[in-house]
């Protein structure tokens, strides 16, 4: 095959010898059109498992980078005159120059035909003449420019500003420095490449960039190649003491804003394909560009040798590399947007922000690290303990982050995990029934602190479903007298009322019979602030509400909520999310009144604000309330998370305790970004913005999430919905899988029996022992014994990717014969 190389990157370099290697007869030629050695950039960081993947696929060129190796296995975080580290990560970083002077030796000895200094011909001349293109050309690639129709690139620019440079300091650990300057903070990212010095990475919010002055300073006729003196002068002067005496080195270097490419194809024609920064980028602190750019080029020589041709070469690429790279990118994009916003955490104390940076892309969680540097985590929880009791919250025993009580105005939790609310669709004319009984009795004993009711109805026309409960009737109170009797009765949990109004979403059918589906009989109008119908052409257009109606709803709030105190509720909840009536107040999508209801953000949020205030003067003072927000809407046009901000200030200023952080199912448009734990950014935002207690929901997958989420200070409580569903004794089970027995988790004395976790059956035979098991494959009497280490990352997520979302590594490459 002849193949061309377009770029002597990390990614096009290592493609070329790892193709040749595999299939000497291929021709390969590889153009760059920077001088051999003239390379931009200082170290490139490794981890052990993208190290892995290298030392199986070339020993030659892992030998060589290794003695290069700078290794190092601590993260230091400097903040507020203390140094905090976290130990066991495992990283080694060489020089780029060094690397791609190994990886072009490699080249050169395995007969891969290099031209430097040298513009690579046309893309259509390439595609035309060669067998098979590797458009290894870097973030700016005019190959993908050439055939953007096929690529489909999008790029995402972001708000920081940073410069890479290098200092003759060799650090002795990955450092992130904090600095609060006079103009804002700014961060700096610096790890060690070898024994002469390290990348030393100065980033900042562009308002502070602006602040700092540095908008002005670089010549507007900067030539390309050029370093940024000025700045870099500047630089030294604002934090030259990080360094001592040391210098900054410069090369290349220049300030820069993030962009996050990424393409909807990664190939064109039968031939053209896209490698490393050309198809997708990262932000640089969660790991360099390099190493995925020299993934993507071991998964596609590998391809290429597995696969009986072309085509098929490049479609096993992509569909290898494309979940790993998006999953990269989405922990890239969580920790871009976590130093985006870093002004907010700087009110932390050390080892919450230390734990809260190390686990700014939730990759990295409570049980990683504890695994990784148990002294670490045993700061972090014995600093939480001692917060929890100077807020009046428990002993100060240090217990997993999760089993810290927590207060909501006179209403005391035993445990920070909330059973989110969820609506059963059994009720009868909206009488909870002894489903309802069974359902939340069950999760109360079942270990959460708090347990919600579904979204509770205030008139048969705000319900959503037939099957939906309500609050409107002396029935109803009566059968959540029997709910809430049973949960303070038999259980140590509390249990919170949601009240709501469908509005618009309203007369729709059963959950299982067709979600947001109009009724085939028996539909009543809906009501809404705007005559807009949920779907077009198939939902009802709402009648739009009068101010005289308005004030009959609100009525019927406060009698809701009279009567959920009547019934023994401990909390509750207004509904304002998803679509329902107060959210299509709140949302610009819904809300195109005139009115003083309508209009600005203030507008909008009237006639919610004025139902919360009437509820609030009706509910004993003693009991908390908290709202429910769709903190975005997932569209253009719709709610922002700075609008979600502004609006949990308005809650808390009407006397709300918390705010109860959701998002979206506003529009049937929306376009969410789901994910594990992807809605807890909008909490961690209004939480570290106003200093509100939040509630966290969405796709909070484990104990070891919630741990992670209430220590770093995300959220003071967390909800989970279909977990619950899933196992409704979720928190006992978190508490025995844990080893955690006490007042955050009490098993019900009827369940004490069980309260560890079964036994698992005997294993035939006895087991083997440890001296006896040979090194080599067959072991006594043909047994395979396997060798196994913990993978560093800890849990296995998913089939053959761990939880840090990192690929397996292959196996020894081979040539085909
Ligand atoms: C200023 C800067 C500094 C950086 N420093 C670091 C760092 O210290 N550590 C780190 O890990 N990452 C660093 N990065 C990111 C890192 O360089 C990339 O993520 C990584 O190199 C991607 O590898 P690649 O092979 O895909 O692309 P690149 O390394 O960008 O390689 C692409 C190559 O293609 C060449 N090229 C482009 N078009 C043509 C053409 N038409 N003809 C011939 N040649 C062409 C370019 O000259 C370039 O050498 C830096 C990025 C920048 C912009
Ligand atoms: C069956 C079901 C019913 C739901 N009903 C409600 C509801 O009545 N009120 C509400 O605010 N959210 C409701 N939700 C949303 C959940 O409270 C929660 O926000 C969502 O399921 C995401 O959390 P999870 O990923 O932990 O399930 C419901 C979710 C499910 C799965």
């Amino acid at each position: 095959m002849r193949i061309a190389v377009v770029g002597g990157g990390p990614g096009g370099l290592y493609f070329a010898a790892l193709a040749k290697q595999l299939r000497p007869a291929h021709q390969i030629t590889v153009w760059e059109r920077n001088a051999a050695d003239d390379t931009f950039g200082f170290g490139v960081v490794f981890s052990d498992e993208t190290l892995g993947g290298i030392e199986h696929a070339d020993p030659a060129v892992y030998a060589a980078m290794q003695r290069e190796f700078a290794r190092w296995d601590d993260i230091d975080v400097h903040y507020r005159g203390q140094v905090i580290t976290s130990g066991g990560h495992g990283f080694a970083a060489l020089s780029r120059k060094r690397l791609l002077a190994i990886l072009r030796r490699r080249c050169a000895g395995l007969g891969v035909e290099m031209h430097f200094r040298t513009q690579a011909p046309g893309p259509a001349v390439l595609a035309s003449g060669y067998d098979l293109v590797i458009a290894a050309d870097g973030a700016n690639s005019a190959t993908r420019a050439a055939f953007a129709d096929s690529f489909g690139p999008q790029v995402e620019m972001r708000r920081c500003k940073y410069i890479w440079l290098g200092t003759d300091l060799v650090f002795d650990a990955f450092k992130f420095y904090i600095e609060q300057t006079p103009h804002g903070v700014i961060q700096v990212h610096g790890y060690p490449y070898d024994a002469t010095g390290s990348t030393f990475i100065v980033e900042m919010h562009s308002d502070v960039w602006q602040a700092a002055g540095f908008a002005g300073l670089a010549p507007a006729d900067l030539p390309p190649g050029q370093s940024d003196h000025a700045s870099i002068a500047r630089i030294t002067e604002l934090l030259g003491h990080i360094i001592g005496g040391h210098s900054i080195e410069a090369n290349n270097s220049r300030w820069i804003s993030f962009g996050t490419l990424r393409c909807a194809s990664w190939r064109h024609g039968g031939n053209v394909v896209l490698l490393g920064d050309a198809a997708h980028t990262a932000h640089f602190s969660i790991g360099s560009g390099t190493k995925l750019a020299m993934e993507d080029a071991l998964a596609l020589a590998a391809c290429l040798n597995e696969q009986p041709d072309v085509d098929a070469a490049l479609t096993a690429y992509e569909a290898e590399r494309r979940p790993i790279v998006e999953s990269t990118q989405r922990a890239a994009q969580a920790s871009l947007e976590w130093f985006e916003n870093l002004g907010q955490y700087t009110h932390q104390d050390p080892e919450q922000f230390a734990f809260n940076i190390i686990t700014r892309s939730r990759r990295v969680t409570h049980g990683n690290l504890r695994l990784r540097d148990p002294e670490f985590t045993a700061r972090a929880d014995a600093w939480f303990a001692a917060d929890c009791k100077r807020r009046g919250l428990g002993t100060g025993a240090v217990v997993p982050p999760m089993f810290q009580p927590m207060r909501l105005r006179g209403l005391e939790l035993k445990n920070r995990v909330v059973v989110s609310a969820m609506d059963m669709y059994s009720a009868a004319d909206g009488t909870p029934s002894d489903f309802h009984l069974v359902h939340l009795g069950g999760k109360a004993a079942g270990g959460a602190g708090l347990v919600m009711t579904e979204m509770v109805c205030v008139s048969a026309a705000g319900r959503i479903t037939p099957g939906c409960a309500g609050m409107y009737a002396p029935e109803h109170e009566q059968a959540w007298r029997r709910i809430t009797g049973f949960v303070h009765e038999y259980t140590t949990g509390k249990i919170g009322l949601q009240l709501g109004h469908s509005g618009r979403k309203g007369s729709t059918k059963l959950m299982w019979e067709g979600i947001d589906e109009p009724l085939d009989d028996g539909n009543w109008p809906v009501c809404g602030p705007s005559p807009i119908p949920y779907q077009p052409g198939v939902s009802q257009v709402p009648h739009e509400l009068t101010a005289a109606e308005l004030d009959a709803i609100m009525a019927e709030f406060v009698a809701a909520t009279l009567a959920g105190d009547r019934a023994g509720f401990d909390l509750v909840e207004l509904h304002c999310a998803h679509g329902y009536l107060l959210s299509e107040f709140i949302s610009p999508v819904t809300n195109r009144r005139t009115d003083r209801y309508g209009g600005s953000l203030a507008g909008r949020l009237r006639y919610p604000i004025e139902v919360f205030a009437a509820m609030r003067a009706a509910w004993p003072a003693r009991k908390p309330m908290t709202v429910r927000i769709s903190a975005t809407d997932w569209v253009p046009g719709g709610t922002t998370p700075d609008d979600a901000v502004e609006i949990a200030r308005a809650f808390a200023a009407a006397g709300a305790d918390a705010i109860d952080v959701s998002t979206g199912q506003v529009t049937p448009d929306e376009r969410p970004a789901f994910g594990r734990s992807y809605q807890t950014p909008f909490s961690d935002l209004i939480r570290n913005r106003t200093g509100l207690a939040t509630v966290a929901v969405g796709v909070i997958s484990s104990w070891d999430d919630v741990n992670s989420i209430i220590l770093a200070g995300r959220a003071d409580l967390a909800a989970l919905g279909r977990a619950h569903l899933y196992d409704p004794s979720w928190t006992l089970h978190a508490a025995a899988e844990q080893g955690y027995a006490g007042p955050g988790a009490d098993w019900p004395d009827q369940w004490v029996a069980g309260s560890r976790p079964p036994q698992a059956g005997r294993a035939d035979g006895p087991k083997p022992r440890l001296a006896l098991i040979h090194d080599t494959a067959a072991g006594i009497a043909g047994t395979r014994h396997a060798r196994w280490r913990p993978a560093p990352s800890g849990e296995r997520t998913a089939a053959g990717r761990t939880a840090a979302g990192r690929p397996p590594a292959r196996s020894t490459l081979e040539a085909r014969p």
